[in-house]
Formats: C-alpha cells, sequence, structure tokens
C-alpha cells in the first residue's frame, strides 16, 4: 500500500502510540507521524523500535504500573493516546488457566487503565483524543476459542465509553477501534499455533480466513487510517463509539 499524502491535519499535536513496535501500533505511529503530529512511540521490546530514528522511542511494558507512571511524566501535555497494546489468548473458558486469564486482562485490560489514567491528566488543559485497539472479538461478537481475549476486550470497549462520558467537558474524546482478523506478526504465530494443533496450515488458514465474508484479512494501514481521523479534529464530534474495521464481519 503506498504512502499516503500527508495532510497535515495533526500538526503540532503530540501523540503517544503503545505497542508500537510492530503491527497495528507501528503503522498508527508511522500515520500519525505522516500527518504532522510529534509521535512518541513505545513497547515493551524496545529493539522493535529501533528503526523509528529519532530520540522519542522508548521502552514501556504498559502493565507496569510504575513504568506507566514514570514515563507519562516526560509529556507536559498529551494531545493524541493511541493504545494498541493487547495479547491474544487462544481457547475456550475449559481450555483458559487462571494463569492465562489473569495473563489476557493484565495485558489487554489492566494496561487500558493504567495508560489512559496516566495520560488523561495531561490532557485535560487542552483536550484530546484517545483511542484504543479494542477487537469485534469483544462485547460485540463472540467468536470461537476466544474467552480471555473476548471478556478482555468487551473490557476495553467499556472503560472506552466509560471515560468519553466522563470527559466529554473536558473537550477529550474517546473511542475505540474494532478491528477483524488484521495480518500481523502475531497474526501470523497464531495460524503457526493453530496449525500445530490442527495438524495443518491449510485447515488453520480457513479457521482464520473463514471469518472474513471478504476473503481476506485487513491491513495495519487500513486499521492505522481510521485510528488518525478519530485523532484529528475530522472526527470532532464522535466520541465513546465502539468503530469495526472489520471487511464485513458485524454487518
Ligand atoms: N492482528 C489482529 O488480527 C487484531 C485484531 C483485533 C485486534 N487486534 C489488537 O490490535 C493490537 C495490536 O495487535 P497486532 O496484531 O497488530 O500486534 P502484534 O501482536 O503483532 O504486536 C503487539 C506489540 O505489542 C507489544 N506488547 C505486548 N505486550 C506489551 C506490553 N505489556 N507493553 C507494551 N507493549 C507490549 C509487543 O512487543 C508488540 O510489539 C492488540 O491490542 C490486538 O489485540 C489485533
Amino acid at each position: 500500500m503506498s504512502a499516503p499524502a500527508s495532510s497535515g491535519r495533526l500538526a503540532g499535536k503530540v501523540a503517544v502510540v503503545t505497542a508500537a513496535g510492530q503491527g497495528i501500533g507501528r503503522a498508527v505511529a508511522e500515520r500519525l507521524a505522516q500527518e504532522g503530529a510529534e509521535v512518541h512511540p513505545s513497547d515493551r521490546r524496545l529493539d522493535l523500535l529501533a528503526g523509528w530514528g529519532g530520540p522519542a522511542a522508548a521502552a514501556l511494558d504498559a502493565t507496569d504500573e510504575g513504568a506507566v507512571a514514570a514515563y507519562f511524566e516526560r509529556f507536559p501535555r498529551v494531545d493524541v493516546l493511541v493504545h494498541a497494546v493487547g495479547y491474544v489468548h487462544q481457547g475456550t473458558i475449559e481450555e483458559c488457566s487462571p494463569a492465562d486469564w489473569r495473563r489476557s486482562l493484565s495485558i489487554s485490560l489492566d494496561s487500558a487503565y493504567l495508560v489512559l489514567a496516566a495520560a488523561i491528566p495531561r490532557m485535560k488543559a487542552a483536550g484530546g483524543s484517545i483511542v484504543t485497539i479494542a477487537s469485534v472479538a469483544s462485547s460485540i461478537k463472540g467468536f470461537p476459542r476466544r474467552a480471555a481475549y473476548g471478556a478482555a476486550k468487551g473490557g476495553v470497549i467499556g472503560l472506552t465509553k466509560a471515560v468519553a462520558a466522563d470527559y466529554l467537558k473536558d473537550r477529550i474524546r474517546c473511542n475505540a477501534v474494532c478491528p477483524g482478523t488484521v495480518d500481523s506478526p502475531s497474526l501470523r504465530e497464531r495460524i503457526d499455533d493453530l496449525a500445530a494443533q490442527m495438524g495443518s496450515r491449510d485447515k488453520a488458514m480457513d479457521f482464520f480466513v473463514g471469518r472474513q465474508p471478504s476473503g481476506r484479512f485487513g491491513t495495519v494501514e487500513e486499521v492505522a487510517s481510521v485510528c488518525a481521523f478519530l485523532a484529528s479534529d475530522d472526527a470532532a464530534f464522535v466520541t465513546g463509539q465502539a468503530v469495526c474495521v472489520d471487511g464485513g464481519i458485524t454487518i
């Protein structure tokens, strides 16, 4: 996909993007920078941000309460926050151990609580836009073998709506982007894991592509473009929404 022409619609905005080392978070960081924002990408794995260039990239484990609080102290003001951290446990409730459950909730939901709570005080003076990356596998739709993941991402949508309601008066908008299946490094790992369980890569691909009415996976750029819209003043009247970017899964 060719890079979109810069609109400059995020010029002068300070944008913080978590889980920006690869996949959707990385595409969002790149897209916001193309649109003129001063982007601060972070990831649990700093090595993944080696190619970013410039001093703004930082190591941040978004489940670490102390690290998240310390990280946000460097920002007098945050205009845009995109929180992309998430983890997919593949399993039914019977296949989900208490440790799997706690890990899922910690990475996908607790991290959203910690990051949004640290960012909001830095957005209150001037207003801003928060985008959480949830999923259609959530309160929106049930999928096989997504018990812990669906519960965690449903929680992300609930938190997103509550934050939108609480901070409307402070001109902070908060929306969730809910992707369908998107081609990313972790999707390729999940396909490999399922192929090992099913004994066939074709069967694993059928499982994933079969969920897609469009017959294909989404791209990280297709998700990033919706995040950039929600981050910008083009979406000034949009808040508290769960926006599906899913190629028709939830028609
Ligand atoms: N790929 C999909 O099909 C899909 C679909 C719906 C939702 N999502 C969501 O989109 C987001 C990004 O997924 P993806 O598949 O593009 O990326 P990915 O899973 O390939 O990469 C995730 C990134 O998050 C980082 N990360 C993991 N735990 C972290 C933590 N505790 N703190 C900071 N960084 C951490 C990883 O180092 C990695 O760089 C996730 O929230 C995911 O649940 C993805």
